[in-house]
C-alpha cells in the first residue's frame, strides 16, 4: 500500500439472489479499504473471504484468459478480474456489481449459460479438414495459409468465450433462439479458415433462421467485449457469403485441391 492509498474506501454494491430463501433479487452493500490495484474480483474476494463467505461468483484464472468473471459493472458488461474499482466509482465512492443480464440466475452473481453453449454447439465450432487430406498429402505437408487470411482470423481467435457480448445483445434478451454474437464470431472464423471443408454447411445453419439475418446491427456486442473483438462485422460478412454459399464451397474445394 502506497501512503496515497492510505484510508481509500469504497462501497461495493452487489446483488444477491438465493432462489431458496429470497424471493427476489436485492442489493447489498459492502465498505472495504482498497488501493489504486484493487481489482473489481479482488473486492468480491475480499468480501467473501472476510465479510460474507456466501457471496457465490464465479472466476478462475484472474488473468482475463478463461472468461469465467464476466459480470455487468454499473450497467456494462465486463470481466472483473482485469479492472480496477477506481475507474468505477461514482461520487459517492460506490460502485454496482450484477450478474450478466438476461441469463437465469442461480444465485449471486452467478448466471445460467445453458443457452449460450447450446447455441455455440449449433454452428459447430471445431474445424472439419476435407476428408481425404490426412490420406492425400505426405506428412510433411504444409497446409499453407495467406498472411491476410492468418491476419483476418487471428482477432477472432481470441474470444475468451465470456458470455459479455451474449448477454449484452438485445435480440438475445427477446429470442433464445438466435445463435448470438458469440457463435457466429466463432462460425465466421470456420468459414473464412481455408482448411476447413465445410463453409456451405456452416453458411445454411447461420443464414437460417436463427441466424445473422436476426441481427439488428445495434452493436452491444462491439462494446460489452472485453478483447475489442467485433461480432458485428463478423456477422456482416456471414451475411454476405450465405447468400452466395454453394459458390463460395465450390471455390473453396478447388483452393484445397490445388494444394
Ligand atoms: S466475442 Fe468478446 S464478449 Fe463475446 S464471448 Fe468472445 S471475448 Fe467474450
Ligand atoms: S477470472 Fe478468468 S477471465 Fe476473469
Amino acid at each position: 500500500m502506497t501512503p496515497q492509498d492510505q484510508g481509500k474506501k469504497a462501497v461495493i454494491r452487489v446483488q444477491r439472489f438465493n432462489p431458496d430463501v429470497d424471493r427476489k433479487p436485492y442489493l447489498a452493500e459492502y465498505e472495504i479499504a482498497i488501493t489504486a490495484d484493487t481489482t473489481l474480483l479482488d473486492a468480491l474476494e475480499h468480501i467473501k473471504s472476510e465479510l460474507d463467505g456466501s457471496l457465490t461468483f464465479r472466476r478462475s484464472c484472474r488473468h482475463a484468459i478463461c472468461g469465467s468473471c464476466a459480470m455487468n459493472v454499473n450497467g456494462a458488461n465486463t470481466l472483473v478480474c482485469n479492472r480496477r474499482v477506481e475507474a468505477f466509482l461514482d461520487r459517492k465512492g460506490r460502485v454496482t456489481i450484477r450478474p450478466l443480464p438476461y441469463l437465469p440466475i442461480i444465485k449471486d452473481l452467478v448466471v445460467d449459460r445453458s443457452s449460450f453453449w447450446e447455441q455455440y454447439l449449433r454452428v459447430k465450432p471445431w474445424l472439419i479438414p476435407p476428408p481425404s487430406y490426412d490420406d492425400n498429402l505426405p506428412a510433411d505437408s504444409e497446409f499453407r495459409v495467406l498472411p491476410e487470411e492468418v491476419a483476418a482470423l487471428n482477432a477472432a481467435e481470441t474470444c475468451i468465450m465470456c458470455g459479455a457480448c451474449y448477454s449484452a445483445c438485445q435480440v438475445v434478451a427477446m429470442n433464445k433462439q438466435y445463435i448470438g454474437p458469440h457463435a457466429l464470431l466463432k462460425a465466421f472464423l470456420r468459414v473464412l479458415d481455408p482448411r476447413d471443408s465445410a463453409p456451405a454447411e456452416r453458411l445454411e445453419i447461420v443464414g437460417g433462421d436463427d441466424g445473422v439475418f436476426r441481427c439488428h446491427t445495434i452493436f452491444n456486442c462491439i462494446d460489452a467485449c472485453p478483447k475489442g473483438l467485433n461480432p458485428t462485422q463478423a456477422i456482416e460478412t456471414l451475411r454476405k457469403l450465405a447468400q452466395k454459399r454453394q459458390a463460395f464451397e465450390a471455390a473453396r474445394v478447388e483452393r484445397q485441391q490445388s494444394l
